[in-house]
């Protein structure tokens, strides 16, 4: 168990009015939904009617007929992870469980989350293997159940604690090098576990034709910031893993292990971080979910209930998040149970919906649309918690240019004290090799975070321009790239250059 984990407390279009989840080859896709339909009554149903999945993760001593009623994709909990599964050679073993889990997934209509290939936990005979050995058994894994499993989670939390930004230090990442000692990974020379797993398993599920989608998971990464308003430096970092090996890495799994340690509560820009991995193209999860109903010393804000439903919201309101785990179906079979941070109570078979269940429930029955997140106040202090509904303002266009061949928008998302922003760069009439976009922010204004860009000035006028993956943008295409600061960003006005 991880010791920092134990302290912190072929899409198918079907003429339906009512919309569907169609689970085909791993992929969800929704129809449209009729305003005037009923409510779903289960998670599932509700879920797939939004265009997602609700998972849970499972046990097959847990298989209780409410697994397949309520949630329509599971995870092993436990009996796919390396020290069931993996021999020290990189072969399988003990697969029965397994098995029986992908088997009930299948039988019920779920989608398998595969939990998970390369983790420094948990890793059994493999503990200490190469790279080479790690290899092999990515690829028996993969193989075994191919197209049955939606998702594999290949990098389990590759991230050091406390918000470091730092890889962990133990096997496997103790076979990094980092050949030209810049500080990361990322380079021809280097070696780095979490790219040479990803090539492999790739390359397997290319070589079988499997649809099959793979996944980085990590904690403590689900919002722009952690408590204080400071950077989430861990965030950032899985950000920049999965931004430099987008061609290998399909979605990205934010465990959603919320509690009160300061890198775990609920912050106001959780959907902001959502959507800025999503706009680098990948699907994005809450893979683990569990929420602490830790009120007793009122540290955890306004109620499970509503924190449940502020998450829930966060995810429907990006379009790539396309699903939402919990890690249990009740808070006393949760691993963690002090924390009673599941949907239901009792065991054994027999569950009560608790009222972050009807929360739950309610707030997916609502769809995806631009309803703003809850504004309740967030889990634990932020510097400035929103005392205002955030704001999505009208967009100010600068008007296409054909002499630069770009425009640019701006979408904010405000709160007295901070903002969001996206900004949309499109091509004209002709495909652009770069671009820069300069705005001026108000007097007040800070920028504290930027993603999918280069920057130069945090405040008055400030110039951004394209990074090596975005810059190219065929003609009449857009791509995106966003910031976060201090203050009131009203007025923006962005002029777009093209190269
Ligand atoms: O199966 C043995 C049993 O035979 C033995 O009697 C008992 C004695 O303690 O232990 C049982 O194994 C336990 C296993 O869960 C099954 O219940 C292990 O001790 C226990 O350490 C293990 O804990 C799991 C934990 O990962 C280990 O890291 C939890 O169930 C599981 O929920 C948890 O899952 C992790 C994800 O994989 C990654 N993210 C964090 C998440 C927990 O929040």
């Amino acid at each position: 168990m991880n010791g920092s984990l134990r302290q912190r407390k072929k899409v198918t279009r079907i003429a339906l009015p009512t919309a569907v989840l169609l689970l085909v080859s791993g992929a969800v896709t929704v129809q449209s939904i009729d305003p005037a339909a009923a409510a779903e009554t289960t998670l599932r149903a509700a879920a797939a009617k939004a265009g997602l999945f609700f998972g849970v993760a499972a046990s097959p001593n847990r298989l209780y007929p409410i697994v397949g009623q309520e949630f329509n994709q599971l995870t092993p909990e436990n009996d796919m992870k390396p020290d069931r599964i993996a021999t020290s050679s990189g072969g399988l073993q003990n697969t029965g469980g397994a098995d029986t889990l992908v088997n009930h997934a299948q039988s019920n209509n779920m989608l398998v989350r595969g939990h998970t290939l390369v983790w420094h936990s948990q890793a059994g005979a493999l503990q200490g293997a190469s790279q080479a050995t790690l290899n092999t058994f990515i690829g028996n894994a993969i193989n075994r159940w191919g197209s049955r499993i939606a998702y594999w989670d290949v990098v389990n939390e590759a991230l050091e604690d406390n918000n470091t930004g730092r890889r962990r230090t133990q096997w496997p990442h103790t076979m990094n090098r980092d050949a030209n000692g810049d500080g990361d990974f990322f380079d021809a020379g280097d070696t780095d576990v979490i790219r040479d797993s990803f090539i492999r398993a790739k390359q397997v599920v290319q070589a079988g034709g499997l649809t099959t989608k793979l996944c980085i998971n990590d904690y403590d990464v689900e919002g722009l910031t952690v408590q204080g308003g400071t950077q989430n430096r861990k965030a950032n970092a899985l950000y920049d893993i999965v931004r430099n090996y987008r061609q290998y890495i399909d979605c990205v799994g934010f465990q959603g292990h919320f509690n009160d340690n300061p890198n775990s509560i609920i912050t106001n820009d959780l959907q902001a971080n959502i959507q800025r991995f999503a706009d680098l193209g990948v699907e994005v999860h809450l893979s683990e979910v569990d929420i602490d109903d830790d009120l007793s010393n009122n540290d955890i804000g306004a109620g499970q209930a509503e924190n449940y439903r502020k998450v829930v919201r966060a995810c429907l309101n990006v379009t790539k998040c396309t699903g939402i785990t919990v890690w249990g179906i009740s808070d006393s079979e949760s691993w963690r149970s002090s924390e009673r941070g599941l949907l239901f109570t009792g065991g054994n078979g027999s569950y009560q919906k608790k009222a972050a269940y009807h929360a739950v429930l309610d707030e997916l029955n609502k769809g995806r649309n631009s309803t703003p997140p809850p504004t309740t106040p967030p889990v634990g202090p932020t510097t400035l918690p929103p005392t205002t509904p955030p704001v999505t303002s009208a967009p100010p266009t600068t008007p296409p240019n054909p002499t630069t061949g770009c425009s640019a928008t701006v979408s904010l998302n405000s709160w007295t004290g901070g903002f969001v922003a996206t900004v949309r760069v499109t091509a004209g009439t002709s495909p652009i090799n770069g671009w820069s976009v300069q705005l001026t922010l108000p007097p007040g204004a800070t920028l504290t975070n930027v993603w999918s860009a280069n920057r130069s000035g945090t405040s008055g006028t400030v110039q951004f321009s394209n990074v090596s993956y975005n810059g190219s943008v065929n003609a009449g295409q857009y791509t995106e790239f966003g910031f976060q600061g201090t203050g009131a960003a009203t007025g923006l006005t962005p002029v777009c250059t093209a190269s």
